[in-house]
């Protein structure tokens, strides 16, 4: 496995591997990495001759500097794990040498980020699909793996490509859980004992919501809101951002028989916000 620390070094490694017909799978991540970050890098193992991983904790996606700052790191266990699991590259740059000025040019997210996280976090998809986009020129993976723990990432990466074309297919993995049910998360580090523990609740809560679909065919939007919502505020004492039901992938409140529905949830803790999902055919 090689570190690869600039620009100008993983291209010329991406311009090699093409011209020896390699595909490359590309696993774009912030580091901490966990076993839903394994999970991609085992996909990607398994479909492609060549895996490139990037750690990268993207300023540009943060819209509060504390988040930024509190955000886990910890390069030397990641590679070891990268090893471990047979990563050929790690993209490994510094923020100078992925921002070297201030970006003349800028991306704005027009749908899909009206709703869940997109509103919370104003910015923050406008800094997923800049770095992304960036990530895709250097690299040029043949395929790029994305969990649906973050659902609206997958939605919003899912149209960055159709809308400009990029030569990279778009690969969705399942959220991968702790035994519990907590979807698996770099944040979870800054839970609470107390908040670890009804943490788990959240996943409970989405199961509630699917069984209430799957149990009534006249069942509205609002309703399984309103049953997430009372399940959660019995078992949790952290401040819920949001709870919806909408279309999948193209997030959509009118929702039409036979679409994909998500239902997702975020909940703010002291030094933590957790969102979860599910993806189910409401048929
Ligand atoms: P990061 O939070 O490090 O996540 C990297 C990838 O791992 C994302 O595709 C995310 O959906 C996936 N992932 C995280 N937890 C998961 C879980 N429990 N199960 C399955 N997959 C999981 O998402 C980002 O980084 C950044 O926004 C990035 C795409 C790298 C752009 O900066």
């Amino acid at each position: 496995m090689k570190t690869v620390r600039t620009i100008e070094e993983m291209r010329s490694i991406k311009n090699d591997l093409k011209n020896n017909h390699n595909s490359i799978g590309l696993v774009p991540t912030m580091g901490f990495l966990h076993e839903g970050h394994r999970q991609l890098i085992q996909s990607s193992r398994q479909e492609n001759d060549v895996v490139v991983v990037s750690v990268f904790v993207n300023p540009l996606q943060f819209n509060q500097s504390s988040d930024l700052e509190s955000y886990p790191r910890d390069f030397e266990r990641d590679e070891k794990i990268m090893e471990q699991d047979g990563v050929d590259y790690v993209f490994y740059p510094t923020a100078l040498e992925m921002y070297p000025r201030a970006m003349t040019i800028s991306m704005s997210v027009d749908r899909r980020t009206d709703v869940l996280c997109g509103q919370s976090r104003p910015g923050h998809f406008e800094g997923v699909v800049t770095v992304l986009s960036k990530l895709f020129h250097i690299i040029a993976p043949t395929s790029a793996y994305f969990g649906l723990k973050d659902a609206q990432q997958f939605a919003v990466v899912d149209a960055l490509v159709h809308d400009f074309n990029f030569e990279v297919n778009v690969t969705p993995v399942p959220t991968v859980r702790e035994e519990d049910g907590l979807a698996m998360s770099s944040r979870n580090v800054n839970l609470e004992t107390d908040e670890r523990e009804e943490a788990k609740h959240i996943y409970q809560a989405l199961l509630h919501g699917q069984t209430f679909i799957k149990q009534h065919d006249d069942w509205s939007r609002q309703e399984v809101i309103n049953e997430v919502k009372g399940y959660l505020e019995f078992h949790i004492t952290g401040e819920i951002d949001y709870i919806d039901c909408l279309s999948f992938p193209e997030l959509s409140k009118d929702l039409t028989v036979g679409d994909d529905l998500i239902i997702a949830v975020a909940v703010y803790y002291k030094k933590a916000r957790l969102i979860d999902n599910i993806i189910l055919n409401a048929q």
